[in-house]
């Protein structure tokens, strides 16, 4: 069977590891038909957008896409084009799973949590205004319908993975009335997964508790801002930004992406490492059906990294992006 995806190649970075992604996708020998399509500040000259619709199209044709980081300009400038992704194609799941890698030298050896971040309210909602010059207001925006189908999400993957717990990160005791009702959501449909077992816990001492010992950790369910910062910690745990892939689902679309940025102080220079837009490609294989390729590339992954002989410099070696790849295509053609 083939495939069609969109590929974004993103900026900085992006084009580098969403080449090797495709080639070592490509090496599983799934068939994969990509349309390649651009988004990011490189086009808002000639489209006058950040995110043409030709590049929105595509993915709402395809229903998959994998894309490269996307910079976005601090304070002033165009709103992320990842969020506007996010909101245009209603993709309010972002699955980030942080798995340690044997080899990666790291904290601990044995992390294996799955952060659940809500992907299209909260704080991102894009809605800020100036109430009197030297005051701003920024929204938080939090909903019942928006927390159901996350929580919904968080014990789904809970079971599809055959984890053991889901729980739910906030503030309520601050945020009393916005956490107050995603909280009290996620509650109500816990009842429905009494084979899952349910906690709270508040996102300060979540970070500690983290830190401290994460495999008191399994699936962990949190709104826009706090996923966003909770996930990259757990990238810290295993390693770096360099391996965190993750998926933003929606009920008709998902994007998959690296959980880093488009690293714009090693652009260019061939030495990104690939490793977590490659592991997002093993996530849309799965999505896609494709479990054995998916494993394919773990494997590839897991050998290669554990080995250590060609690994980017990130990792502590001084193998190019594109070596690095070669080893990971060798390797996936052996098994
Ligand atoms: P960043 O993730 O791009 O970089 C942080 C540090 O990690 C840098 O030192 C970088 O060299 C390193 N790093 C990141 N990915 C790496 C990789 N694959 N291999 C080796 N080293 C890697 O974060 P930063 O600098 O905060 O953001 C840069 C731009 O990326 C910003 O414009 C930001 O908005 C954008 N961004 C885009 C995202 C997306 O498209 N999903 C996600 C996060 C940031």
């Amino acid at each position: 069977m083939a495939y069609d995806v969109t590929l974004i190649p993103g900026d900085g970075i992006g084009p580098e590891v969403s080449t090797a992604a495709a080639r070592v996708i490509d090496a599983t020998g799934v068939e994969i038909h990509w349309h390649i399509h651009e988004a990011g500040a490189e086009v808002l000259n000639r489209y006058g957008t950040t995110l043409p619709e030709s590049t929105l199209d595509s993915v709402l044709r395809t229903k998959v896409a994998l894309k490269g980081p996307i910079a976005t300009p601090i304070g002033k400038g165009f709103r992320s084009v990842n969020v506007s992704l996010r909101k245009h194609l209603d993709l309010y799941a972002n699955f980030r799973p942080a798995k340690s890698i044997p080899g990666v030298k790291s904290r601990y050896e044995n992390v294996d949590v799955i952060v659940i971040r809500e992907n299209t309210e909260g704080l991102y909602s894009g809605l800020e205004h100036i109430v009197v010059p030297g005051v701003v207001e920024s929204l938080r925006v939090i909903t019942e319908k928006g927390s159901e189908r996350i929580a919904h999400f968080a014990f789904e993957t809970a079971r599809k993975y055959g984890r053991k717990k889901v729980t739910a990160v906030h503030k309520a005791n601050i945020l009393k009335m916005s956490d107050g009702l995603f909280l009290d959501v996620v509650r109500m449909v816990a009842r429905q997964y009494p084979d899952i077992e349910y906690e709270e816990s508040i996102v300060d001492a979540t970070a500690m508790k983290l830190v401290l010992d994460p495999s008191r950790f399994d699936v962990l369910v949190m709104e826009n801002l706090f996923g966003d910062i909770i996930s990259d910690l757990t990238s810290g745990l295993i390693g770096g930004l360099g391996l965190a892939p993750s998926a933003n689902i929606g009920d008709n679309c998902a994007v998959f992406e690296a959980v880093h940025g488009s690293a714009p102080d090693i652009a260019g220079k061939g030495i990104a490492n690939p490793t977590a837009l490659i592991l997002s490609g093993a996530l849309m294989l799965r999505h896609l059906g494709e479990t054995q390729a998916a494993e394919k590339v773990e494997r590839a992954v897991q050998t290669v990294i554990g080995k250590g002989e060609v690994v980017t410099p990130d990792l502590g070696g001084s193998a190019t992006t594109d070596k690095y790849t070669d080893a990971l295509i060798r390797e996936i053609t052996a098994l």
